[in-house]
């Protein structure tokens, strides 16, 4: 697979000892709440009290990454969930962005929806959560019947990640994934890094290492909203997405093998589009989707040009998505349901958040057709994703 880069374990062995390393070490934490600095701001980051408690005998806490420009995101070591990054829309007011809660309890409450969420240890779906490797079947929970979902019963967004804030704009998160966690082979070594940049940008590093060979897809599951979360549908955001072909699905969201053009159907979001103006189509792939949940098969990924740009209608926030993987699943918040109380105090309604979770395509380890998803021993997966904000002009 193109993103996974061979590297000698002479190479790997000081990063993973680094990387223990840092599990060991106290992490710098925020036990303040923390208002934005900006003068027409309303956003205010949650307090860190709610993600201060220990979970599964490991301790979480809560962590603020700034910025130049007084733009502040909020992170937990908490299954590595983003929790609010608040920036200016086009009259200067700070607006959250991304669906959080203030609290763990939050997250767990609404486990199944995975806000914010660090993915792991095979993001998306594998049918009938089986799959073959290297002669041997493994079998997994199943948790999304008849599949199994973003790692499984309980996946990397449910446990406790070792944290290290490394300056004030990047927070490192270790986690060893032991040999037949959730089914799969191998000790998985991961490190996702979080960077707020002076570009408004927060920029996810992911890598990892494994003792034997295994699957790996990690994604990061963070719903956006540019009109500000609670500001109701993201049906009348625009949508651009660099992708001549998708992956269609069955009715259980498995993608069927093939490879699909997007032009002339309402996948085609080659010029900016709202999502709402064909969600409702009577297209066969839609219904299976119950809206958009698809993997789109980008053009490029060479992280130097958006896969996907999305713009507000309302607040002019224009979000872009830079990515190494070859495929983003456009999820719009079709299982959406206002049974949660997201931060703000409104509830998460049917489709008032969309994800672009960049990855290599659901089901690869049963589709030998897809760009492969194993990793080996003396591998270093490595995969970048850029959400960028910024002000439509
Ligand atoms: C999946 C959806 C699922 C959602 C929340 C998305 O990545 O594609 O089908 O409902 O995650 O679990």
């Amino acid at each position: 697979m193109k993103t996974i880069f061979k590297s000698f374990s002479a190479i790997f062995l000081p990063v993973c000892a680094l990387s223990l390393a840092a599990c060991n070490q106290p992490a710098t934490k925020t036990s303040t709440a923390s208002t934005m600095t900006d003068s027409t701001s309303t956003a205010t980051l949650p307090p860190a009290a709610g993600f201060e408690k220990t979970v599964d005998g490991k301790q979480a806490h809560f962590y603020i990454l700034k910025n130049k420009n007084g733009i502040q995101a909020a992170i937990t070591n908490y299954g590595a969930h983003l929790i609010s990054i608040a920036v200016p829309d086009k009259a200067g007011k700070l607006t959250d962005v991304v669906i959080g809660f203030d609290n763990i309890d939050g997250y767990k409450k609404s486990m199944s929806a995975y806000y914010g969420a660090t993915i792991g240890r095979y993001g998306n779906r594998i049918a009938k959560g089986h799959f073959v490797l290297d002669g041997r079947r493994y079998d997994l929970f199943i948790n999304n019947k008849p599949n199994t979902l973003h790692g499984g019963k309980q996946g990397f967004n449910d446990v406790v990640w070792d944290a290290k804030q490394i300056d004030d704009h990047t927070i490192a998160l270790t986690y060893l994934s032991k040999d037949m966690e959730e089914g799969y082979p191998g000790n998985l070594n991961c490190k996702v890094t979080y960077e707020l940049t002076d570009d408004n940008a927060v920029k996810i590093s992911y890598e990892a290492t494994t003792d034997k060979t295994t699957v790996v897809n990690l994604t990061n599951h963070s719903y956006f909203n540019l009109n500000g979360i609670g500001g109701g549908t993201i049906l009348d955001h625009t949508v651009e997405l660099k992708a001549g072909n998708y992956t269609p699905v069955d009715t259980t969201l498995i993608p069927t093998g093939k490879i699909a053009p997007t032009a002339g159907t309402p996948f085609d979001f080659s010029k900016p589009t709202t999502i709402g103006s064909r969600i409702n189509d009577n297209d066969e792939q839609l219904k299976n989707g119950k809206g958009y949940d698809h993997n789109f098969v980008l053009d490029k990924h060479d992280i130097t040009t958006p896969v996907a740009t999305v713009v507000g209608d309302k607040s002019g926030i224009k979000l872009e998505v830079f990515a190494t993987e070859p495929g983003l699943q456009f999820y719009s918040g079709n299982f959406m349901n206002g049974g949660n109380t997201i931060l703000g105090g409104k509830t998460d309604d049917h489709r008032t958040g969309f994800a672009m979770e960049t990855q290599h395509f659901p089901d690869s380890p049963n589709q030998p057709q897809f760009p492969s998803t194993v990793l080996k021993p003396g591998e270093t997966y490595k995969t970048v994703t850029i959400y960028k904000f910024s002000v439509e002009k």
